[in-house]
């Protein structure tokens, strides 16, 4: 009896590790003192400032409130853009307000079709608003630009010393279907990454705003490359308030991987977008990090040390142990609408994670009376599920294709367009 009772404790001793090896996925609706959130007014009021706080701190940085200085100058419209589909306008974001300081090129595609105020798609583009359109008429980025991230996206060789030139016009546009969107009578608005913030190791936080928050750097919250776009989204948003032809209530924040995570950041924290879809967003985006599986918390914060805080540090080797996960940032877009989407060979993101950190969020969406995420199982590819959360996986790499902006238009439409 005793020898048996030996034996049970040490076979319990030996799969200790093993247990500790996983931690259970912390319930959204649960604060961190353990009390269980009883209404929607604690929710609103309580847990999401409470989570929001906590993701500030210890993942993505704290991020500083509107410049009270910056300015806008539309420094182009024209009417008949696109063959006359579209109204073109650039805006030059000063965000300092000074004429020499950093600066965001905002491009803006309004369908002519339509009149009154229409939704839009707001989303940050990789290689420059020159990249996403042949139009001759969007002034080239002047912006650091990366020359070779030897990739099947675009063809980088137009870029000259890291600088983009008359033959970078439309080198991204397959990813960005601006036809399909106006005929849809969405408008487009974007604009470059690094107006916002530097993405490279070598000269992360020098250039674009973060110059202009020294206080917000070398701490351990600080504001992180991320959260600096993000917040660049949300400042592309205070124009778009300003702007009579589109509808800031009937707004979608884009994004495609990194640019996923920070569209994802951007419509957490920010509840003026009506819409998150965040494409393919993987680590530090949609993607669970409990599961283990794909890019890890080490390699974020060591090949990309400027995206997230520092604190974030705090967590490497630890993913499948965290206090937290991004189903949390996810249900913080609750209940306003959020897609998310995956590709089967982009394992990096995992694709598996992703689903089901959409479907750990929905219990937030459910608990505030909407549908959530219509799926338990993950979906066959190229069956898009759509309720309050949208969700597909589809065929081939790490990419935005025309089927994706094709699930994308169907859920705006869904939700936008509703009578
Ligand atoms: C790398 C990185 C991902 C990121 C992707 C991208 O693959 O590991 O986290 O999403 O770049 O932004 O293209």
């Amino acid at each position: 009896m005793q020898f048996n009772t030996l034996l049970c404790f040490s076979f319990f001793l030996a799969t200790l590790p093993l247990l500790a090896q996983k931690r259970p996925l912390p319930d959204p609706l649960v604060f961190t003192n353990g009390k269980r959130v009883t209404t929607a007014k604690q929710w609103q009021s309580q847990r999401r400032p409470e989570l929001l706080e906590f993701f500030a701190n210890e993942m993505y940085g704290h991020s500083p409130d509107k410049p009270s200085a910056m300015r806008f100058e539309v420094f182009d419209t024209d009417a008949n853009a696109l063959g006359g589909k579209a109204t073109r306008k650039q805006v030059a974001v000063y965000f300092d307000g000074k004429s020499n300081g950093p600066r965001m090129d905002v491009l803006l595609y309004i369908p002519n079709q339509v009149k009154g105020p229409v939704p839009a798609i707001v989303g940050l583009n990789f290689w420059g608003n020159q990249s996403i359109n042949a139009d001759p008429g969007i002034r080239i980025s002047t912006s650091w630009m990366e020359s070779g991230r030897g990739n099947p996206y675009v063809d980088v060789s137009c870029v000259v010393n890291h600088r983009s030139t008359e033959a970078c016009r439309g080198i991204n546009a397959q990813q960005w279907p601006v036809d399909s969107i106006l005929n849809r009578g969405y408008a487009l608005v974007t604009a470059y990454r690094e107006d916002i913030a530097s993405d490279e190791k070598s000269t992360m936080f020098t250039t674009g705003v973060h110059p202009l928050y020294p206080n917000l750097q070398n701490r351990g919250d600080n504001f992180g490359t991320v959260a600096a776009w993000a917040w660049g989204l949300s400042r592309i948003m205070d124009y778009v308030q300003t702007d009579n032809r589109i509808d800031a209530k009937r707004v979608a924040v884009f994004g495609w991987s990194r640019l996923g995570k920070a569209a994802l950041w951007a419509g957490a924290i920010d509840e003026r977008f009506a819409m998150v879809i965040s494409h393919e967003s993987g680590a530090g985006g949609a993607k669970l990090f409990h599961r283990g599986v794909g890019e890890n918390i080490r390699r974020l914060c060591t090949v990309f040390p400027h995206w997230y805080a520092g604190n974030f540090r705090n967590y490497m080797d630890q993913d499948t142990l965290l206090p937290f996960d991004q189903h949390l940032v996810i249900s913080l877009v609750a209940p306003r609408p959020i897609y998310v989407a995956s590709a089967e060979e982009d394992k990096n993101s995992d694709p598996e994670g992703e689903f089901e950190g959409a479907k750990a969020a929905s219990v937030v969406y459910q608990f505030l009376g909407t549908t959530g995420l219509p799926a338990s199982q993950m979906p066959p590819l190229n069956q898009s599920v759509q309720g309050q959360i949208g969700y597909h996986i589809r065929p081939g790499g790490h990419d935005v294709t025309n089927y994706d902006w094709q699930h994308y238009l169907r859920f705006m439409d869904k939700h936008f367009k509703k009578k």
